[in-house]
């Protein structure tokens, strides 16, 4: 038995509370059936927070966060909370255990499955065979730079302020990230930035080809954010990885995330760097939000948290063969037509949330015989 992981999970709002319910039971699966064994808390974050302990990001969940060799996230966020002020807002907590956590690097893959081909709203040539990568900075940028807020001019206008910013080593250690992943991919990274108009760019742009170098088996290219959305839709097979900055990367990855057909099949890595043991913060969510207006009916698409939840073993726990199982098992399950609602098409078999979970039990354990 290899040494016990100690996991915590934040199941969220709305429908992360169902899909982070399906996931467990592959854990639980992986716990009995293969050489692991994982020990969980749970916590809580968003409005689940807010509701519980009168904050989005309770010290609680930090503590057990820095306690855990990874974290497994639902989504969070929900009308019944969209009143409150800014600064109270489940969002907060979010954004809060990223920075906490020191999350920088955010791993957005974007695969379309062959048989979900024709879920995408772009033609199937254009995105038949797609497997890119979007890592995105997570803890910088006009997200986190100061000065912020909403100031009141004497003259009684209102005035609005947030700072893009970055500083050289923050732009170093992600553009790494992106040439170490180039590496076991494709071997190109194209770095998106506004370097034709934004000075925190241009340095981007700097620090990018300054460490080129050191990757002499990596291509790399630059692209200005507005022609990457273009491009992404025009010939989204042109990229492998895209290493941009947390609002671009926000941006951009939803746009990717869409050339899939579906949200609802997407995972995420958020990693920090590795401590002096080697130890590395790492946190797994679903691209997806809380979908409030399904949530609680039992019908949401449970894969992204469950290939979330792949990620993880092979990011955190270098369990790859363990990952390409759960991934195959998703595969199958596509390829024999079972299908959520988000991803339903004509003459597929339309399933609930537990129906899927189950369905990936079978298959996995057909894949361990
Ligand atoms: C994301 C989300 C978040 C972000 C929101 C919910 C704060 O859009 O993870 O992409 O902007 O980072
Ligand atoms: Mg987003």
């Amino acid at each position: 038995m290899a040494a016990n992981k100690k996991l915590l999970v934040l199941p969220g709002d709305g429908i992360g509370t169902e899909v982070m319910a399906e996931t467990r039971r592959v854990i639980d699966w992986m716990d009995k059936r293969r050489h692991v064994s994982f020990s969980i808390d749970e916590g809580l974050i968003g409005g689940a927070a807010i509701d519980g302990a009168g904050t989005s990001l309770p010290e609680r969940t930090l503590e057990l966060a820095h306690a855990a060799d990874a974290v497994l996230m639902g989504a969070v966020g929900g009308p019944k909370w969209e009143k409150l002020p800014f600064a109270q807002q489940p969002e907060r907590g979010l954004l809060g255990i990223r920075k906490n956590l020191g999350l920088f690097a955010n791993l957005r893959p974007a695969v379309v499955f062959d048989a979900l081909v024709s879920a995408s709203t772009l033609k199937e040539d254009v995105v038949k065979g797609l497997d890119i990568m979007i890592l995105r900075e997570l803890t910088g940028d006009i997200y986190f730079g100061e000065p912020r807020g909403i100031e009141t001019l004497p003259d009684g206008r209102k005035r609005g302020v947030n700072t893009m910013t970055y500083t050289s080593d923050e732009v170093e250690r992600i553009g790494r990230v992106a040439f170490d992943l180039a590496r076991k991919r494709g071997k190109k990274v194209c770095s998106i930035d506004k370097a034709n108009v934004l000075e925190t760019t241009v340095m981007w742009r700097g620090v990018m080809e300054s460490i080129k170098g050191e990757y002499p088996d990596v291509e790399l290219s630059h692209m200005y954010a507005d022609n990457a959305a273009m491009q992404l839709v025009r010939n989204p097979k042109q990229f492998d990885v895209i290493v941009t900055g947390n609002m671009f990367g926000d941006i951009l990855s939803d746009c990717a995330a869409m050339l899939t057909g579906s949200l609802g099949m997407l995972p995420s890595a958020s990693l920090g760097a590795p401590d002096a043991s080697g130890r590395r913060p790492a946190l797994y969510e679903p691209v997806h939000g809380s979908a409030p207006d399904i949530a609680g009916k039992g019908i949401a698409n449970p894969l992204a948290m469950i290939l979330s939840f792949a990620m993880m073993l092979r990011y955190s726990f270098d369990m790859g063969d363990d990952a390409d199982m759960i991934e195959q098992a998703v595969q199958n399950l596509l390829n024999a037509g079972m299908r959520t609602g988000d991803i339903m098409e004509p003459g597929k078999a339309k399933v609930s949330t537990d129906t899927m979970g189950s369905a990936l039990l079978k298959e996995l354990d057909k894949l361990a015989a």
